[in-house]
């Protein structure tokens, strides 16, 4: 059977033939690249997941417990000293690399370029990627190291990434220092079940969750890569949290002497942060919970030491030792439905931006990994030091809340 009689065949079989709508205007090579995405398209994947997600998956049965945790502020300097110096001692002996995941679509800021570039209003004006590089330089020069720097990017946006990396020459970074890495991508869905037109010849992917980190290190045989440069440790965190610490020993040292291979930062939840998911024990394996699984009651309750059992929270600031990356790179995880604004071409070919979320996106998340280990650490930090996340123009998280605590966080470690 010729391409196009199998791709007619498929899609009549999915109920998708509207992704022919304009196949009979294409030129010859971009007939092939829609009828070769169509091949390659998991169409029994996609339909199991929008079927599972008409059910109610969320582990209703499952017994919470608490998942113990360390505040920073409350280890004694003596204590922390001891830690620190084993984190700066991997540090320096080449043991940290760094994970940024810039793979993501950024829908609620609606911007048109890769988030990483969007321009915090310091002064000069810093893009995201550059305050992360500063935060790695200023290490580099602390521990006299080079920490290699891995970024996560999608399909969509690794091409404008490299260059942009190029035309800001790195931004002094070195270009040997900086490795980039594709993560994969799923088709979203319209609330009827319906594939969308990214182009007349494309149907419309995107990036499939930032836990695909893991298999998209693998799939770039970057695990052996890590090994092969000494490498012990992967810090992994977002592009937009400005106040991220990519590098801390005392959460390095904490994670080496207690041998944990997973360690997560945390802070404690506050009131706009209710619906917030928390870390717990999920019968019995480190997860992290929805909010709806904590009663008011569990919310309430505290440790002899006065410490809340069920309020810490996410902040993607995680620590994997190589190990436990070989590991999850094995894992199948699930995926969680997201319903995000994605623009299409209508049946007139033109490009629609919708105004509210229009589609259905199923995502892996870094956290599903978790249970996979019988322990892991928690370090609850202060948020007002560690998280300054921009994620959209209104709400809690903006770019002027988080430029206010960033310069807040800038005075304060000036002041000492
Ligand atoms: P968010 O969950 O905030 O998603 O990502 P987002 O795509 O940036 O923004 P919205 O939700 O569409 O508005 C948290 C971090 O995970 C990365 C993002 O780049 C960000 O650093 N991420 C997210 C990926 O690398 N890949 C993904 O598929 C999703």
């Amino acid at each position: 059977m010729n391409k196009y009689r199998s791709v007619v065949k498929l899609l009549r079989k999915y109920n998708q033939e509207q992704v022919l709508a304009f196949y009979n205007t294409l030129p010859k090579e971009e007939k092939e690249l829609l009828l070769d995405q169509v091949l390659n398209i998991d169409f029994e994947k996609l339909i199991s997941l929008y079927n599972e997600f008409q059910k109610d998956v969320s582990y209703t049965d499952a017994v919470i417990t608490p998942l113990e945790h360390v505040e920073e502020t409350k280890l004694s300097s003596y204590i922390k000293s001891k830690y620190i110096k084993k984190g700066e001692e991997i540090i320096e002996n080449g043991g940290l690399a760094v994970i940024t995941l810039a793979g993501g679509q950024g829908t609620r800021l609606g911007l048109s370029l890769p988030k990483g570039f969007f321009e915090v209003e310091t002064n000069p004006k810093k893009s995201l990627f550059q305050i992360q590089c500063e935060t790695l330089q200023m290490a580099n020069i602390k521990y006299n190291t080079v920490i290699h720097w891995y970024i996560m990017t999608s399909p969509d946006n690794d091409s404008i990434t490299k260059v942009y990396f190029e035309d800001k020459k790195y931004f002094g970074y070195g270009k040997e220092n900086v490795t980039f890495f594709k993560q994969d991508t799923l088709p979203v869905l319209d609330f009827n079940s319906k594939l969308i037109l990214d182009k007349a010849y494309k149907v419309k992917e995107v990036s499939n969750g930032n836990g695909d980190v893991f298999s998209s290190l693998q799939r770039y045989g970057l695990i052996e890569d890590m090994e092969k440069k000494g490498i012990k440790y992967v810090f992994i965190g977002g592009i937009d949290n400005i106040l991220l610490k990519t590098v801390d020993p005392l959460f390095i040292g904490l994670c080496d002497i207690g041998n944990c291979k997973v360690a997560s930062k945390t802070i404690t939840k506050n009131e706009n942060e209710k619906d917030e998911w928390v870390f717990a024990r999920r019968d019995g394996k480190p997860s992290i919970v929805s909010s709806k699984r904590i009663t008011k009651e569990m919310e309430d309750k505290k440790d002899e030491n006065g410490k809340y059992l069920y309020k810490e929270i996410n902040i993607l600031a995680h620590l994997f030792s190589i190990d436990s990356l070989k590991l999850c790179a094995n894992i199948d995880l699930p995926y969680h439905l997201a319903e995000k604004k994605n623009d299409y071409l209508n049946d007139e070919g033109v490009k629609i931006m919708p105004k509210s979320p229009n589609t259905y996106k199923y995502e892996q998340f870094i956290f599903d990994v978790f249970p996979y280990f019988d322990n892991i650490l928690l370090l609850s930090v202060k948020r007002e030091r560690e998280f300054a996340p921009i994620k959209s123009f209104t709400g809690i998280h903006t770019p002027e809340r988080a430029l206010e605590l960033y310069l807040n966080e800038r005075r304060n470690s000036i002041k000492g």
